[in-house]
């Protein structure tokens, strides 16, 4: 079977983009996979179904990563399902962009809401399972394995989106921290940061011939990112082929974080 045969893994805001190719690929290597989804329950069918037909196990589940209770109910929900859990991917995330001086704390608050208490919600449930479970052994060397979807925004600034960055640099401390607090008790904490891919997110911008061009210049390897370009990073540092990677983060980028301003001499 592959990588992550007879492993339980959780993604959530799977029905889409990065999260739905996360799902799918964690099933092509042998994981029995959750789909969480907030509202496309036929984006969470689909990819249930594509896992299926591959002759792996999927199952969806709705939850709103910001909501305790929702959150609580999902991992009681994986658990009725497999009765187990060896990974989460918490990929949920959401954009609410304005000029600084015109964003609303509603705006603020959703992004920071969804981005970073949801995947707190999230890594705090996954870590009590794998304290408690502990290592299995002959599934995975570690106890269980946390990746966070952070950014590239995590390390670029980016005026007009100031609640998003503010998000993902948060989410890379609670990332850091939290490796730190559990590596002793071999549980993986990691992070990857995406940089331009083509999804929901960001469509508004590939969609635009012009927008289009002018990303482009943002990235030397010359291409947007593909979802399975983030799914095949996923599948690597939830595999015991990363078992000695802790608290990092794992650009895919494009080398959009090379000061691509600097090509042409500065
Ligand atoms: P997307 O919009 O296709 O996916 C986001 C998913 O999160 C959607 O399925 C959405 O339903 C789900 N979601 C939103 N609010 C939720 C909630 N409260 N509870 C549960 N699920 C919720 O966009 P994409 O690009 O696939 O985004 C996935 C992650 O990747 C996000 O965290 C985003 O910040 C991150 N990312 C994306 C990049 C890109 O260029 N596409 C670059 C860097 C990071
Ligand atoms: C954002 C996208 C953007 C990419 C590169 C991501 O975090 O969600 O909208 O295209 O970063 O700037």
């Amino acid at each position: 079977m592959g990588l992550l045969k007879n492993q339980v893994a959780l993604v959530t805001g799977a029905s889409s983009g990065i999260g739905k190719s996360v799902a799918f690929y964690l099933a092509k290597e042998g994981a029995q996979v959750a789909v969480n989804y907030y509202s496309d329950k036929e984006g969470a069918e689909d990819v249930v179904q594509k896992i299926k037909d591959i002759g792996r196990s999927a199952f969806a589940i709705q939850a709103d990563v910001g909501s305790e209770e929702d959150v609580l109910r999902m991992f009681k929900a994986v658990y009725d399902e497999y009765d187990n859990l060896d990974i989460l991917v918490s990929n949920a995330g959401i954009q609410k962009d304005a000029p600084f001086e015109e964003m609303t704390l509603d705006q603020w608050n959703a992004v920071i809401r969804t981005n970073l208490t949801g995947a707190f919600l999230c890594a705090k449930q996954a870590v009590k399972y794998f304290l408690k479970r502990g290592v299995v052994e002959g599934i995975s060397k570690s106890a269980g394995k946390i990746i966070f979807m952070s950014s590239v925004h995590q390390e670029i600034p980016w005026a007009g989106h100031i609640n998003y960055s503010a998000s993902k640099g948060g989410l890379t401390e609670l990332m850091r921290s939290l490796s730190q607090e559990t590596a002793n008790k071999l549980i993986r904490v990691n992070s990857i940061a995406p940089g331009a891919i083509k999804t929901p997110i960001n469509e508004d911008v590939w969609k635009d011939d012009e927008k289009h061009k002018h990303l482009l210049k943002l990235i030397p390897y010359n291409r947007l990112g593909e979802p399975e370009d983030i799914a095949e990073a996923a599948v690597w540092l939830a595999s015991d082929k990363s078992e000695y990677v802790n608290g990092t983060t794992l650009f895919v980028d494009g080398g959009m974080t090379l000061y691509p301003g600097f090509i042409d001499n500065g």
